[in-house]
């Protein structure tokens, strides 16, 4: 008797073979002679069909104990199915119930549920065909990722999760300690000087919300000698610093890894804690940096295409008409490259599609927001767009500084219906410049010397990304919320599971 996993047995299994299947019941009809099992292994979106005749040893007491959520192991015969909507189908010789589920409790009836509910019982929704194929889709995007770059001959690096230094400058991190914040509230530890740290690490602590009946509000000094790490600790927001220092001592490279932010957006495309994959090239221009982005989500689109049909007919079915349409056109066209300054004047002459104003108003020197990004991807230009050269005072330091002092050579890859997908740039090789930009950006380059090194010994013009994990996911499936595109979703006031 084989144990064989029920995509492989619809896929290949012959009549006549016998197998066994292990997994749980979507539905069971149950009948006087003989009932119907649809039994979901998660190996494929298809159940198996189970046919049970009566005359099966102990077949009352098993059909009562088999209803939807239980768990068994089943053996038997694989038959030509008579019924439409399979090839096969297996006639049970011995039907084991390993775990039953309470009919009146389980939470998953057979009704559809909405999302939302579905968030609450995150530990059931994988149960369901929605959350089987997200995670069967994720899991090939991971491995088309991995397959990208490993045919490429980039070196997979694992970056630190627990960092010391704040990527991106925008104070959003989520800090690291074994310091007592009780006892700090109450006053009784004293800290001295925390003017040497980055205003990113020193932000979190100046909020820390004092107890006013001790007379300690606003007096909070750390002493960060005390804590773990002997100085302020954050978890990661990118793997770029690190992957930067592989990338200019062994060649291309790329981590992948979760990152944290705490920012404090409730929106459908913010997660506090989400999977980015960051290659990093030496001796890469901005131009070959945009090359290479374009090829890898081409090349990850086709790879999901091509391994999860079955999945992606299903999103395109039931959540969002237009999936493998708006994955097609990517696939065929060419990505438009466009200067943010560019971009700012088309802006400038354009109404959003709702016809009223932008809500966030635009003017050379501000972000762009998701509006903006959407009408540019969808509305006007109707395909990827990669924006580029954008202002030097919303980016961060590491930036390379363009020719007219006034842009830095970062790039975005726009999406339809996504919007930004990857964000990356050409980094500053040079020194003295990259000094400069830290000053400007509040950092103090002995926080940084290490990075600063890379630039002393041997420097090279190198460029990198970051691509989105749950962005891309979203892309692909149509789903709408990011938090149901990764299996735990962290967000402000939810880390339930
Ligand atoms: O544009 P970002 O912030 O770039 C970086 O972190 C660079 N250090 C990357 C690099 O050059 N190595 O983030 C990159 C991508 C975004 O384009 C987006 O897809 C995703 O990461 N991202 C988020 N995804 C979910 N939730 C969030 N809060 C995200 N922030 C960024
Ligand atoms: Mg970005």
């Amino acid at each position: 008797m084989i144990v064989i996993k029920v995509a492989r047995a619809l896929q290949q299994g012959q009549p006549d073979q016998q197998i066994e299947v292990r997994g749980w019941v979507r539905t069971l009809r149950a009948q006087q002679k003989f009932s119907f099992i649809e039994l979901n292994d998660g190996s494929c979106l298809k159940n198996m069909q189970i046919v049970v005749d009566a005359s099966l040893p102990g077949y009352a007491g098993s059909i009562k104990q088999a209803g939807t959520g239980s768990s068994l192991i089943v053996t038997g015969t694989l038959r030509k199915s008579l019924g439409k909507g399979q090839r096969i189908e297996l006639h049970a010789e011995t039907l084991e119930v390993i775990g039953t589920a309470d009919a009146e409790s389980f939470p998953l009836q057979k009704k559809r549920h909405s999302f939302e509910f579905l968030r609450d019982i995150a530990h059931l929704r994988p149960r369901t065909n929605t959350f089987g194929a997200i995670a069967r889709v994720r899991n090939a995007v991971s491995a088309a990722i991995h397959n990208f770059f490993q045919s490429r001959g980039f070196l997979y690096i694992q970056t630190p999760i627990i960092t010391t230094s704040d990527c991106e400058g925008a104070g959003e991190m989520f800090q690291v300690t074994t310091l007592d914040l009780a006892r700090l509230a109450s006053g009784r530890v004293k800290s001295p000087d925390i003017s040497n740290t980055p205003a990113g690490l020193r932000r979190p602590l100046a909020e820390i919300d004092l107890d006013d009946s001790t007379g300690n509000r606003g007096k909070s000094e750390i002493d960060y000698s005390q804590d773990f790490f002997g100085k302020p600790a954050s978890l990661t927001v990118s793997g770029q610093l690190e992957a930067e220092i592989f990338a200019t001592s062994l060649g291309d490279c790329y981590t992948f890894g979760p990152t944290f932010r705490a920012e404090n957006s409730n929106t459908t495309r913010h997660l506090a804690e989400f999977w980015m994959v960051e290659p990093e090239m030496p001796f890469y221009d901005l131009d070959d940096n945009m090359r290479l982005a374009e090829e890898f989500i081409r090349t990850i689109i086709n790879d999901v295409l091509e391994q999860c049909p079955e999945d992606m007919e299903f999103f395109n079915l039931r959540i969002d008409q237009t999936v493998l349409e708006t994955l097609r056109s990517i696939t065929e066209s060419e990505f438009l490259r466009l200067s943010y300054t560019e971009a700012i004047d088309i802006l400038c002459n354009s109404r959003p599609a709702s016809g009223g104003d932008w809500e966030f108003p635009v003017e050379w020197g501000r972000d762009l927001q998701s509006e903006h990004e959407r009408y540019l991807t969808e509305e006007h230009f109707k395909r990827p767009v990669i924006l580029y050269d954008y202002p030097r005072t919303i980016k961060p330091f590491y930036m390379r500084l363009g020719d007219d002092g006034r842009t830095v050579r970062a790039m975005d890859v726009l999406l339809p219906r996504v919007g930004e997908i990857i964000g990356g740039s050409q980094r500053e090789e040079r020194l003295d410049v990259l000094i400069e930009r830290m000053r400007e950006c509040d950092l103090n380059p002995d926080d940084y010397w290490w990075y600063l090194d890379l630039r002393r010994y041997g420097t090279v013009p190198h460029s990198g990304f970051g691509l989105g994990l749950e962005r891309t996911v979203q892309l692909l499936t149509g789903m709408q919320n990011i938090r149901d595109v990764i299996p735990f979703p962290r967000t402000p006031k939810n880390a339930e599971f």
